[in-house]
C-alpha cells in the first residue's frame, strides 16, 4: 500500500484528482469505480476544473458507483445518484448511458445486484476504484463483518453509519437502514484502488486499517491484500499513524523507490 500524506484537504483533493486524470488520459475508455460522501467532493471539483480548463475528456469512460440507499429513487435529493449528478456528472462530458449507480428503488434488490455485477464484468472490470472510508472502517457500505469475498448485495447499515449520515437528512429516522453496495470481493477485483480520507474524525480508523491486522471487522483492511492500492490522506487523518516518517520518506524519494522496484 502506498501512503501519501498531503498537508491539507485541498492538496489531498488535487493529488487524487491528478491520479484519476492521469489514468483517464492513459486509457480514454477507462472504467472508473466511484464513491460518494463529503471526502471526494473536492476531488470531483478538481476533476471538473481539469475538464473545463484542460479539456480532460470523459466521453468514453464508464462509471460504476459503489453503493446506494435502498428505497431512495434516483432523483431523491439524498440519493447517491443525485449526489453524483450534482457533484460530477452534469459538469463533465460523461455519456449518461455509461453511468451506473445502483438503483435504490429497485423491486428486486437481489436480482438487481446480480445484474450490476454482470454489467461490471461486461465492461471488462473496474480499472480504477475510488474509495472513501466510514468511521467504522467500511468501504462502500461493507459494514463490519462483511466477507472479503462478498459481491454486490443488500447490507444493513451499522448504527454509527446511520448516525454519521444523518447530517444529510432532516431527521435520523429518515436515514435508510439498508443499502445496495458492491462487495469487498468486487472492490478487490479493481485493477487499481485509491482510498482518500481527511479530518481528525478519521484518524483512528485510518491508523487501524493501514497499520492494524487484516480483519473483516474493518473492511478497509482488505486493501492490504491488493497489489496496487494507494491511500491519500490529509495531515489530520494521518495524525495517528505510527510510521508517518517512513511513508513521507518514500513519498519524497519516489524516484529512488521507482528505480528499485521498477514502477
Ligand atoms: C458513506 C459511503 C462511503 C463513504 C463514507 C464516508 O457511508 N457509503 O462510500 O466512504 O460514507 O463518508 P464521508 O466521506 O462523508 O466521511
Amino acid at each position: 500500500m502506498e501512503i501519501i500524506i498531503a498537508p491539507t484537504y485541498q492538496e489531498m483533493s488535487k493529488i487524487s484528482a491528478h491520479f484519476i486524470a492521469r489514468e483517464i488520459k492513459k486509457k480514454h475508455d477507462i472504467v472508473l469505480g466511484l464513491a460518494t460522501g463529503d471526502t471526494p467532493i473536492g476531488t470531483y471539483q478538481e476533476l471538473v476544473k481539469v475538464h473545463k480548463e484542460e479539456g480532460l475528456d470523459f466521453s468514453k469512460i464508464t462509471t460504476f458507483n459503489l453503493d446506494e440507499y435502498v428505497g431512495l429513487p434516483p432523483l431523491h435529493k439524498n440519493s447517491y445518484n443525485y449526489f453524483m449528478q450534482d457533484n460530477l456528472f452534469r459538469h463533465v462530458n460523461v455519456n449518461q448511458a455509461n453511468v451506473y449507480v445502483p438503483q435504490g428503488n429497485t423491486e428486486d434488490p437481489e436480482e438487481f445486484s446480480a445484474w450490476y455485477e454482470q454489467q461490471i464484468k461486461n465492461a471488462g472490470g473496474i480499472d480504477f476504484q475510488i474509495l472513501g472510508i466510514g468511521r467504522d472502517g467500511h468501504i462502500g457500505f461493507n459494514e463490519p463483518g462483511s466477507s472479503f469475498a462478498s459481491r454486490t448485495r443488500v447490507k444493513a447499515l451499522y448504527k454509527q453509519t446511520i448516525e454519521d449520515n444523518a447530517r444529510f437528512f432532516d431527521r435520523i429516522e429518515d436515514v435508510p437502514r439498508f443499502a445496495i453496495t458492491m462487495g469487498v470481493g468486487t472492490i478487490l477485483e479493481a485493477k487499481k484502488i485509491l482510498l482518500i480520507a481527511n479530518g481528525e474524525k478519521k484518524a483512528d480508523v485510518v491508523a487501524q486499517f493501514i497499520e492494524g491486522p487484516v480483519t473483516s471487522q474493518i473492511t478497509a483492511t482488505a486493501l492490504q491484500l491488493h497489489t496496487l492500492a494507494t491511500v491519500v490522506l490529509d495531515e489530520a487523518a494521518a495524525s495517528k499513524l505510527k510510521r508517518k516518517e517512513y511513508y513521507n520518506w518514500v513519498r519524497d524519494n519516489k524516484h529512488l523507490v521507482q528505480k528499485m522496484v521498477g514502477r
